[in-house]
C-alpha cells in the first residue's frame, strides 16, 4: 500500500512543475545575474520573474522582496536586521513564547546585545491577548515579531490587529508567515506589516530559498551577510538561481491554488476530526477555527504521541510530534507549554499536517489506522477505552 504523508508543516515535496523550471537553471541557463553579457542577462530575467511570482502571492512591488537562504534566515534578518539598524531608539523588542525557534533565538541573540525580550501572553488556543500585548508596548520598543500561523497547532494570530497597534504607535511590525503563505491569502495591502518571512520548501518548492518582504520606506535593515552587493546590498552572495526559479513556480502556483485547496483540505480536516472522535479521551490543541485549514494537532488520554507516531510510521503514515524543525528532539513543545497544556497532554500530541498529495481515502485509512492504535495501546496498558 502507498505511503501517506501528513507532514506537510515539516516540508513538502517539490511540485513536478517547479522541477521542471528549475532542470535548465541546472544545465545550459548556468549564468550569473550578476555578469553582464547575454547569458548573465538571461539570468536577472528569470530571477526578476521569480521576484514578481513571489511578491504577486502576497500582493507586494517586487522590489520588497529579498531573497534568503530560507525562513530561518528571513526571520533572522528581519529581527537581527531592524533591532541593530535601530538600536539607538531602543532596545525592547516584543514576541510570544510561541514563536518558531528561528524567531526565538535570534531574540536571544540579541539578548547578548543588550536588547530586552518582552513576552506577549497567548491563550489556551495559542493565540495572542491584544490587551497584555499593548500593554508591553514602550517607547523604547522598536520591534514586534509575531507569526501569522503556527506550526505546530496551526492557530492564525490577529495579525491585522497587531499591525494597526505597531502602526499607530510607530512600532515596527515583522510577521513569520512561513506556514501561512501559500496556505491561506497573505496581504501586505491589506495587513500593516512592514517585515514578512516566507519559505520556500512549505509551499512545494525547493528547501535552502525563502523570502523576506521589506516595505517600501521603512529604515535600511542591517545586512547578516554582506558580499558583493546583491539584492540590493540586503543579502551577499550569488544567488541561488534554480532554488529562486523554483520558489517563483511554487508561489506562483499556490497563488492560483490556494482557495480550492484550502477548502477541500479544510473538509479533509473535518472529516479525520470527526472520525477520530468517536474515541473517548481525545483532545485537540490550537484553535478550533481560526486556524490553518491543513493542520490538525490532537492527542488521546494515556497514549504516548511518539508512540503512535512509530506505530503509524510502521504502516507508511508519516505524522510529526513536536516542533517542525528540531528533527529527533522529544523536548516538551514550547508552543503547547505557552498555551498552559500540562506536560502529560504534552506528551500525547501528534500534529496531523494535509497536503495536495492527501484525499478522502487516506484520510479513511488514517482514520482506521489511529483508532486502531490507539485502541490497541490502551489495551494493552490496560486503560479501558
Ligand atoms: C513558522 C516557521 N518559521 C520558520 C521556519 C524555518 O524555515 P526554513 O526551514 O525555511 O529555514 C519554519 C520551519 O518549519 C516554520 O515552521
Amino acid at each position: 500500500m502507498n505511503a501517506i504523508y501528513l507532514d506537510h508543516n515539516a516540508t513538502t515535496p517539490v511540485h513536478p512543475d517547479v522541477l521542471s523550471a528549475m532542470l535548465p537553471l541546472l544545465k545550459d541557463d548556468f549564468g550569473n545575474p550578476s555578469s553582464t553579457h547575454s547569458r548573465g542577462r538571461s539570468a536577472r530575467v528569470k530571477m526578476d520573474e521569480a521576484r514578481e511570482q513571489v511578491a504577486a502571492l502576497i500582493h507586494a512591488d517586487a522590489r520588497e522582496i529579498v531573497f534568503t537562504s530560507g525562513g530561518t534566515e528571513s526571520d533572522n534578518l528581519a529581527i537581527l536586521g531592524a533591532a541593530r539598524a535601530l538600536k539607538d531608539k531602543g532596545r525592547r523588542i516584543v514576541t510570544t513564547r510561541a514563536e518558531h525557534p528561528a524567531v526565538l533565538n535570534a531574540c536571544l541573540e540579541l539578548e547578548k546585545e543588550g536588547f530586552i525580550i518582552d513576552y506577549a501572553p497567548v491563550d489556551e488556543f495559542g493565540r495572542v491577548q491584544i490587551e497584555p500585548l499593548s500593554a508591553l508596548l514602550t517607547d523604547e520598543t522598536i520591534l514586534i515579531t509575531i507569526q501569522s500561523a503556527n506550526s505546530e497547532v496551526g492557530t492564525l494570530q490577529p495579525i491585522e490587529r497587531i499591525g494597526e497597534i505597531a502602526r499607530q504607535r510607530g512600532i515596527l511590525f515583522h510577521t513569520d508567515a512561513v506556514q501561512s503563505a501559500g496556505k491561506v491569502p497573505v496581504d501586505v495591502q491589506r495587513i500593516p506589516v512592514d517585515l514578512l518571512s516566507m519559505s520556500s520548501h512549505k509551499m512545494y518548492g525547493p528547501k535552502g530559498v525563502g523570502a523576506l518582504y521589506v516595505r517600501r520606506g521603512i529604515p535600511q535593515l542591517v545586512p547578516l551577510i554582506v558580499g558583493g552587493g546583491q539584492e540590493k546590498k540586503r543579502r551577499g552572495g550569488t544567488e541561488n538561481m534554480p532554488g529562486i526559479v523554483g520558489f517563483g513556480k511554487a508561489a506562483e502556483l499556490a497563488a492560483r491554488d490556494l482557495a480550492q485547496d484550502a477548502e477541500r483540505l479544510g473538509g479533509l480536516k473535518r472529516r479525520l476530526r470527526d472520525g477520530v472522535s468517536v474515541l473517548p479521551g481525545v483532545r485537540f490543541f490550537g484553535h478550533p477555527t481560526d486556524s490553518l485549514p491543513n493542520t490538525l494537532n490532537l492527542g488521546f488520554d494515556g497514549v504516548d504521541g511518539q508512540t503512535v507516531m512509530i506505530r503509524l510510521d510502521l504502516e507508511g503514515m508519516y505524522v510529526s510530534t513536536g516542533t517542525a524543525c528540531s528533527s529527533g528532539s522529544v523536548l516538551p513543545s514550547d508552543v503547547l507549554s505557552a498555551m498552559g497544556v500540562p506536560e502529560e497532554h504534552m506528551r500525547q500530541s501528534i500534529r496531523i499536517s494535509l497536503g495536495r498529495s492527501n484525499g478522502p481515502a487516506e484520510i479513511e485509512r488514517v482514520v482506521d489506522s489511529l483508532i486502531r492504535i490507539v485502541t490497541d495501546i490502551r489495551e494493552k496498558q490496560g486503560v479501558p477505552s
